[in-house]
């Protein structure tokens, strides 16, 4: 597949499109350095970024010059080099219901320059995405977003939830079981083959996370090139008492006034294990010289709660969207996932860019779904966005049915859809 990728060739519908509007939509050679380094200048530069260094930019040429890499140029600008518009994607395997890993197609660094917003061109460069994964027969497609009011429009609905966590480490001891195994400090460029095997165990075993890129794996393990506080990370591994690698906590002390208040600012937490778990949850609860554990991209699971002796010493104080997904292939995308409940619907779904538009007959029997198109009476009508929500295991087909963003029988397709263990995406992308 990675080489079909990189060299299918750029959407013709988008193209012309942005041809109409006097811009240019062209692939990048990411082996033509001036060139990728535009781009990835325009992409820092879309996130707020600074213009990075070359030891940054040449580590993210390395870590990104696999991925299929977008960009809009405007000819009109006198010897116009940077792209006023980027994009980059991936087939990344997304981890579903059931275990099986699908191939979806992950978009980031989604861009657009200031000086050229709003005149249509991220509408050309998702269109172009979306199409071109359908051409190579990837089922879903996946993004995680700076906001949340942009990519409902392209059929993306929220699949995954994440919290954020303030925990006073003053204030609550650990009230969890013994905890086993050992820890021990490590450095990020000793430990980085082990953690990138560790992160492969913990993303194959829960559904809504998706396979690690070695640029996605290495920014949890520690620091990227450029990264202010590279100097302050800490990294402490967590090995089974047989001495299996089971887990990590990347993480740096923040500075206080009080020496004996200083915040942890938690980079990552990995456990492949409860045990690994919850001796990572003690070691940081119990580091002298530290009143507070802040941690975010957790899931709505977390269950530090009930680790603690005082429950209100752990407190959720931020939760959001994280993981967006959107099918192109439904028969594909929903015979991937197994379910918890056997049952039989008929869905209508409404797709305004017609990859999933249509009514279908889901049948699950055994946990094992078989989809067909039907005439019969529609149990749901929903739009694409909404059968994206719900697709990982979410419990959200009441909201939905309350927001109008869904009608018919919710529970029947909640019962069906939801899992007991809710899904999760610990990583951004
Ligand atoms: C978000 C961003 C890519 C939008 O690019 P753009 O070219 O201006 O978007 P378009 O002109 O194609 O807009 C398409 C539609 O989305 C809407 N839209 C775009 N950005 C939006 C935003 N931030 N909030 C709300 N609506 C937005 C537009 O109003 C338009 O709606 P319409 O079709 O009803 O007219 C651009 O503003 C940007 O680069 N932002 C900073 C980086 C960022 O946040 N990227 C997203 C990463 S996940």
């Amino acid at each position: 597949m990675t080489e079909t990728y990189l060299t299918q060739p750029i959407d013709q519908q988008s193209a012309r499109v942005l041809a109409d509007a006097g811009l240019r939509l062209s692939l990048v050679d990411t082996a033509d350095q001036a060139a990728f380094d535009q781009w990835l200048l325009a992409d820092f530069r879309g996130f707020l970024g600074g213009r990075n260094d070359a030891d940054a930019l040449a580590e993210a040429r390395e870590y990104l010059r696999d991925n299929r890499t977008t960009a809009v140029y405007d000819d009109a600008i006198p010897a116009a080099a940077s792209p006023v518009g980027t994009v980059n994607s991936w087939v990344a395997p997304l981890t579903v219901p059931g275990g099986a890993a699908v191939d979806s197609w992950a978009i980031s660094s989604v861009t657009v320059a200031p000086t050229h917003r709003r005149r249509g061109v991220a509408s050309a460069l998702l269109g172009a995405e979306l199409r071109t994964a359908q051409a190579l027969g990837v089922p879903l497609a996946i993004l995680t977003v700076s906001e949340s009011v942009i990519y409902g429009r392209w059929g993306f609905g929220p699949a995954t939830w994440a919290t954020e966590w303030r925990v006073d480490t003053k204030r609550v001891r650990w009230a969890g079981p013994a905890t086993t195994g050992r820890l021990s400090f490590s450095e990020p460029e000793e430990y980085r083959e082990t953690g990138r095997a560790v992160l492969a165990t913990i993303m194959a075993g829960r559904a809504g996370e998706i396979a690690m890129t070695p640029h996605l794996a290495d920014r949890l393990i520690g620091p990227h090139k450029g990264n202010p506080d590279a100097s302050k990370y800490r990294l402490v591994r967590y090995d089974s008492p047989t001495g299996e690698p089971e887990g990590f906590v990347s993480y740096i002390v923040k500075d206080s006034d009080d020496f004996v208040r200083h915040t942890v600012e938690v980079n990552y937490l990995a456990a492949a294990k409860d045990e690994a778990l919850t001796a990572l949850w003690r070691y940081l609860l119990e580091l002298d010289l530290v009143a507070e554990v802040h941690i975010d991209t957790r899931g709505i699971d977390e269950p530090i709660r009930f680790l603690v002796s005082d429950i209100r010493g752990a407190r959720v104080v931020g939760e959001q969207d994280h993981l967006w997904v959107r099918i192109l292939d439904l028969p594909a995308a929903l015979s991937a996932r197994r379910y918890e409940r056997d049952g039989d619907l008929v869905l209508e779904v409404a797709d305004d860019l017609g990859f999933a538009d249509g009514r279908y007959r889901v049948r699950v029997s055994g946990g094992v779904a078989s989809v067909e198109t039907t005439t019969a009476e529609p149990d749901v009508t929903l739009p694409v966005s909404s059968l994206g929500a719900v697709y990982l295991g979410h419990d959200t087909a009441r909201h939905l049915a309350l927001a109008g963003k869904l009608s018919g029988d919710a529970d029947a397709l909640d019962l069906i859809f939801r899992t007991a263990v809710p899904p999760r995406l610990s990583t951004w992308f």
